[in-house]
């Protein structure tokens, strides 16, 4: 039997109360096509193909044309609109494809909008959904176009519900009409936000219980080129100004590639803001430190022309917490938010290693500081968490005395496992830890082969269990990438994935709301002995200031159950029944998946305590939070 002794009234470290968090990057189709909850794909005809997304649609007896136009345009910053010329013989027109087809459900409303001005003859502008299979599920028609551009809405009610539907403009009648920013949303967004992100998504990241939210990214943040950065007072324009970006994850992987696949920043850095608010998280943006992506160009900004970038990391600052009288906080006002929204932190680039590197954060670090002295410096410790960059990199973090450095590792689950004692040594005197990318990868990093399966998801609560006993140096931790659209991924394995309708939470994601939700507030020293026990078994301990509870986390990755005798030392007397959650499964191959998202779930019991120590048979392949109630003598 195996022996696990914790130290009640030894509270050793305080847990960051944001510790577990959340990183977002539109990868996978994880915004446009994701969160961000506009149904048509290219709605501004702003691809580098104007018709990217769209097909012609020419009934037999049809006679038309459909042209791109930029003359006298409706929106100056993306010129290109739609003509659509019918000689009237039959109905003659376009359709929108979507993000992999458009999702819709019988019983919702779906709100369109779309900008369009008459040209010639009186013609009628038929607006429809249809299934897959061809069957409509509605159809409305406007008409009467004044010959300048006008704005017009109209609300959808789908018959059924379809995955994969599109969206069709058909002109009935003989005559032209110019078309631009069709758009097409749920009007049950999350807090039925009008053009706002999808519900169903955010719902499961608010379900996580997140500490913080790290974003853009990520590769993003960079760019494989300067000039595909990530720029944050791009996307809190207008929603119609916003650029169009090629998201780099269009073209980033061979194996992979997604041609329809950019940015429209839709979901900008105030909606980012707003959804951290809203859903309990800190911000923790990453921005871009003068340097692209070094596994593609590498692409340096001069140190004497750096002075713009920090520019923008300090005006983001005002962004977020300036006041309303402010420039930068004047213009969050003026988005409906005077409020500040409280950042504390920022971190300076992604993934970045080298001399270059260290030049251009002393520049940041310096400036930041001079003027914001209360935001956390994150700084990046490259793409490994190990090796000559890494070793690089820290020494010269603690010189810089930057507050916090993230690591990241993407690896098969054994080296979570072997590596759940890495912060036991770490020097305390230097910057807090932030593990800020990371995920086991069943196959390895980049294969396709990559699933979210129970064996991963139980390495990284082994893993989970090490950063949560090293709270006092490890500050925060984020599992990435965060989604994934199951017909449109270029990475695999992701904490959630999608479809156009539905969402599956991974045995990962549990893992993740498991640490979150049980988190406790003080680390509590935890002692694992065996005699006879052959396989491993990972376990820490917390203390609950609030509910005076001790909260014990045991993973057992192994095919046998175990019988663990649990002492809590130094406790007064331990309450009868505590409560036990579950999260396991018959094989460590199993997998959540679209057509059967509930095979893994974590299971909620009360459990009977028969004195201190007592015994707690731990399932094969699990992990198991204990929640017992006590009182510290
Ligand atoms: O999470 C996917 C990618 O992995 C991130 O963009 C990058 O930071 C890392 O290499």
């Amino acid at each position: 039997m195996m022996k696990i002794t914790i130290d009640t009234d030894k509270p050793g470290a305080k847990i960051n109360p944001a510790m577990w968090g959340l990183f977002f990057e539109d990868i996978n189709f994880g915004a446009d096509g994701g969160l961000y909850a506009e149904l048509v794909k290219n709605r501004n005809f702003a691809f580098p193909n104007p018709l990217t997304g769209w097909h012609k649609l020419s009934p037999s007896k049809a006679r038309g044309q459909i042209s791109v136009l930029s003359d006298d345009p409706f929106n100056l910053h993306h010129p290109h609109y739609l003509r659509l010329q019918s000689q009237g013989t039959d109905v003659f027109g376009i359709a929108n494809e979507g993000f992999r087809g458009i999702g819709v459900k019988a019983g919702e409303a779906y709100n369109l909008s779309l900008r369009i001005r008459g040209q010639s003859g009186t013609p009628a502008l038929r607006v429809a959904l249809y299934a897959e299979n061809g069957a409509v599920l509605e159809e409305i028609e406007l008409s009467d176009f004044a010959s300048g551009w006008e704005q017009r809405t109209a609300v959808l009610h789908p018959r059924a519900t379809d995955a994969k539907a599109k969206l069709y403009l058909l002109l009935v009648g003989a005559g032209a009409v110019d078309i631009d920013f069709v758009s097409l949303f749920p009007e049950n967004t999350w807090k039925k936000r009008p053009g706002g992100l999808r519900a169903d998504m955010v719902q499961a990241l608010a379900d996580l219980k997140p500490g913080f939210l790290r974003f853009p990214g990520g590769c993003i943040v960079e760019g494989s080129e300067l000039d595909k950065r990530y720029q944050w007072k791009e996307t809190i324009r207008p929603v119609e100004e916003r650029p169009l970006l090629i998201n780099r994850w269009n073209y980033e992987f061979l194996h992979r590639p997604t041609p329809d696949y950019f940015q429209t920043f839709g979901l900008g850095f105030f909606e980012y803001f707003q959804l951290c608010e809203d859903i309990g998280a800190a911000p923790l943006p990453i921005i871009n430190c003068g340097m692209a992506c070094q596994f593609n160009s590498g692409e340096l900004v001069a140190m004497d022309e750096l002075q713009p970038f920090i520019q923008d990391a300090l005006d983001l600052i005002e962004f977020a917490n300036g006041p309303a009288t402010s420039q930068w906080g004047g213009k969050r006002a003026a988005m409906g938010h005077p409020e500040p929204f409280h950042l504390t932190m920022l971190g300076i680039g992604n993934e970045q290693w080298g001399p270059q590197y260290i030049e251009r954060l002393a520049a940041f670090t310096t400036a930041i500081r001079a003027q914001h002295p209360g935001i956390q410096l994150i700084a990046s410790c490259g793409p490994e968490p190990a090796d000559d960059r890494f070793d690089y990199l820290w020494p010269k973090f603690r010189e810089l005395k930057v507050d916090v450095v993230d690591e990241h590792c993407y690896a098969r689950p054994s080296w979570f496992f072997d590596n759940t004692h890495r912060y036991d040594d770490y020097d305390r005197g230097g910057p807090k830890v932030f593990f800020g990318e990371y995920a086991a990868q069943s196959d390895k990093m980049v294969s396709v082969e990559n699933v979210n399966n129970l064996e991963c998801a139980l390495s990284e609560a082994a893993f989970m269990t090490g950063l949560e006993r090293n709270a006092d140096i490890v500050a925060m931790a984020s599992y990435a990438p965060l989604f994934a659209h199951k017909d449109a991924w270029q990475w695999t394995p992701d904490l959630i994935w999608v479809d156009n309708l539905s969402v599956v939470r991974t045995p990962n994601y549990y893992v993740q709301q498991i640490f979150a939700c049980h988190r406790g507030d003080w680390t509590l020293p935890t002692e694992i002995s065996s005699k006879d026990q052959t396989q491993p078994i990972y376990a820490s301990a917390t203390r609950d200031n609030e509910g005076g509870e001790v909260i014990i986390k045991i993973v057992n990755p192994g095919d046998g159950q175990e019988e663990a005798e649990i002492a809590l030392t130094g406790s007064g007397k331990v309450q009868d029944i505590a409560t036990a959650i579950v999260l396991a499964a018959a094989s460590l191959d199993q997998q959540n998946t679209l057509a059967q998202p509930n095979q893994i779930l974590p299971e909620e019991a009360a459990f009977t305590i028969t004195g201190n120590p007592f015994v707690i048979s731990v399932r094969p392949h699990s992990l198991t939070v204990l929640r017992v109630k006590t009182r510290v003598r």
